[in-house]
């Protein structure tokens, strides 16, 4: 029955082409007319339009006809008639087929995106920008690909370019996958030439769905994305495993923990549409009617309530790996907030928020990230879509501590331990280190005595030219270079291993401008290694601001500190008095300026006259500065917050 259904994805470095390829595949196979065609059709939200970036992934169904017909319970109601309207123009002999694409986001913040993409599927066409050769993430994907082990289909995309350069990607693509350069196809996203072809080489390369290994009766599926919607709740995105669904079936989301009775059964052309049942290998949603955050999770199994089968392995849930805390600007809005983070969450289970509250910001949450565009993402989809106006801080890695304290006794309660225990930092917590994800929690430097940090494993791939540029950035970032290999004929692999602090810390830009933008990377991260690295606090008015405070490394310790310090006076409006902005760290001032005071002119309206008038003002007003300054309560808009945070 599921002879007929190919399930494939679009695997790629970010910007080679995969959102504009997937919309040839739809205007081709005729999902899409061609008329209602807009670029890139499964980017749908406003900002991965305006961006040019896909952010979730899609899936959609096609239906090809090379040949004979395909098992008409397969089809949705449209489908069947658009099936009868192409066959009537065929002959007997030939056939269609079902196609199931899911286009995945090419940003490494997303891999896990990618990664559950790709246990949804029996095929991977691995796309490669013909003007730009094999990039870094080609490599981190393609590996993902096999791991799964997926049939992988090379294609070199963007063949029309006048800076193509087919043959020597052809090579290099050869040379990574060991296949000789006539299986690579050739085609181009924007002119829908060598499409064709690859539909048809999809239909013969890449298996239909495996029949399961035991003929178990029962329905079992994996969710890979989930939706949600005000209306009817979540709705899960699934890849039919065993058995069918239907409509009003018992089932249950096995680490969700959650029985549900789904209102409504289909699949994806591209737009949700309606089918009596969704079988064995084939990929659809369900509507789940479930409203509450954090029960449907990407990776879970749903299977029946009567005949329940055994979970399907692999589920895990991404670890975050950037934190920072965001604030309302107005404590009236840390309800709205609240709701917002959770709704949210509905439709992204890969961001983490637990409240939290600061003296100088109030109320808040401290949220866990996949990357920094991620952050960047939820933080503006945070005031677009709700119109929320809010603070976010430094963001910071997870650090693991020893505390001197905890090292005399051997053992130690974590800090963490006392929370809750739905804490994520519990989850984490080795017995004696204390997991910090919040700069302004690092404890300091005279309490520690070990502190642990993640590590990355990364690749560059870059034009030899820049090798020279680019081993300075190496010595900076604190990264050691493991290997450099030839990469087909102009270029060079490094791989190299650094901590994922100095990779936070403008790395990715760093190489872009070093190489004038030839050279790509992507990463992994690895173990915990011990780290050299201390807090530095920034004080105004000689009060600490947490949500400035950052943990860097040691040797770095005082320029960040001036660095800071001058940012800070830079962008901090003056004051009624004067004020100090200091830097501190290793228990001593590393660097400090002051801000001079706002100038007001009391005296202004006294036109001449007695001098001794004037005095008294100014007396006043210094005492009046002198008050506040005691009071030492120093607005810091929410501008410089933000400033703060972005780089440069
Ligand atoms: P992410 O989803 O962000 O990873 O990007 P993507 O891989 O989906 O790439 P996208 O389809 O958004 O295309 C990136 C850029 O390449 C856009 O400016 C496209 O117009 C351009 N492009 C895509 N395909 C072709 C092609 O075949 N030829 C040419 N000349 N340009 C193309």
């Amino acid at each position: 029955m599921s002879a007929n259904i190919r399930n494939f994805c679009i695997i790629a470095h970010i910007d080679h082409g995969k959102s504009t390829l997937a919309d040839r595949l739809l205007e081709v196979t005729g999902t899409i007319e061609k008329r209602k065609m807009r670029e890139q059709v499964l980017d749908s939200m406003e900002l991965e339009r305006e961006r040019g970036i896909t952010i979730k992934m899609t899936p959609v169904r096609m239906v090809y006809h090379p040949d004979e017909t395909i098992d008409p319970s397969l089809l949705t109601v449209n489908e069947k008639s658009q099936k009868s309207k192409v066959n009537s123009q065929k002959s007997d002999s030939e056939q269609s087929y079902v196609l199931n694409l899911i286009d995945t986001p090419g940003h490494i913040d997303f891999a896990y995106e990618v990664s559950r993409a790709l246990k949804a599927v029996e095929g991977a066409v691995l796309l490669v920008d013909a003007t730009q050769g094999v990039q870094a993430q080609t490599l981190t994907t393609l590996q993902m690909a096999r791991d799964a082990g997926l049939v992988i289909i090379p294609a070199v995309n963007k063949i029309d370019s006048p800076l193509a350069r087919v043959p020597e990607t052809k090579k290099e693509i050869a040379l990574l996958l060991c296949c000789p350069e006539n299986e690579i196809l050739e085609v181009s996203g924007k002119t829908g030439a060598g499409v064709a072809e690859l539909l048809r080489v999809i239909v013969e390369r890449v298996p239909p769905p495996l029949q399961p290994q035991t003929r178990d009766s029962g329905f079992r599926a994996m969710v890979f994305d989930f939706q949600y919607s005000n209306h009817t709740g979540v709705i899960v995105f699934v890849r039919v495993q065993n058995g069918e669904v239907k409509k009003a079936d018992s089932l249950t989301l096995i680490a969700g923990k959650q029985g549900f009775k789904p209102i409504d059964v289909g699949v994806f052309t591209p737009e949700q549409t309606q089918k009596e049942k969704l079988s064995e290998g084939e990929i659809g949603y369900l509507v789940t009617g479930i409203k509450e955050p954090g029960i449907a999770r990407v990776g879970d199994t749903i299977t029946s309530a009567v005949h329940a089968l055994p979970a399907l392995p692999g589920f895990e849930l991404p670890s975050p790996v950037v934190w920072a805390s965001v604030y309302p600007e107005s404590q009236d809005d840390f309800n709205l907030l609240r709701q917002s983070l959770d709704r949210l969450r509905l439709s992204d289970s890969s961001f983490v928020h637990e409240e939290e509250a600061s003296g100088l910001l109030g109320r808040g949450f401290r949220c866990g990230f996949l990357g920094m565009l991620h952050m960047e993402i939820i933080t503006e989809r945070l005031r677009r879509e709700f119109n929320l106006a809010i603070v976010v801080t430094t963001p910071s890695i997870t650090y693991e501590v020893v505390t001197k304290s905890a090292a005399a006794q051997g053992f130690g309660e974590t800090r963490a331990g006392k929370r809750a225990d739905a804490s994520p930092e519990r989850a984490l917590a080795s017995p004696r280190r204390e997991i910090i994800y919040s700069a302004a929690r690092f404890p300091s430097y005279g309490e520690i005595a070990e502190v642990y940090e993640p590590w990355v494993e990364a690749r560059i791939i870059t034009p030899p030219e820049y090798l020279g540029p680019l081993m300075p950035l190496l010595h900076e970032h604190e990264a050691f270079l493991k290997t450099t290999e030839n990469f087909g004929e102009n270029r060079n692999l490094l791989i190299l291993e650094m901590p994922l602090r100095e990779l936070m810390r403008g790395f990715f830009d760093d190489v872009k401008s070093a190489s004038s933008g030839f050279a790509s990377l992507s990463y992994e991260i690895q173990e915990l290694r011990k780290a050299d690295v201390v807090k530095l606090e920034l004080l105004v008015a000689e009060e600490v601001v947490p949500a400035f405070s950052r943990v860097v490394s040691r040797r770095r310790v005082e320029t960040e500190a001036e660095a800071a310090v001058e940012k800070l006076h830079k962008i901090l409006p003056k004051q009624l008095f004067v004020t100090k902005i200091q830097a501190v760290a290793l228990g001593r001032i590393m660097s400090s300026r002051t801000l001079r005071a706002m100038q007001k002119d009391v005296t202004g309206h006294l036109y001449g006259g007695d001098r001794t008038r004037k005095m008294k003002l100014w007396q006043q007003q210094k005492e009046g500065k002198k008050r506040l300054k005691e009071g030492g309560k120093v607005r810091i808009p929410p501008e410089v917050f933000l400033k703060m945070v972005q780089s440069g």
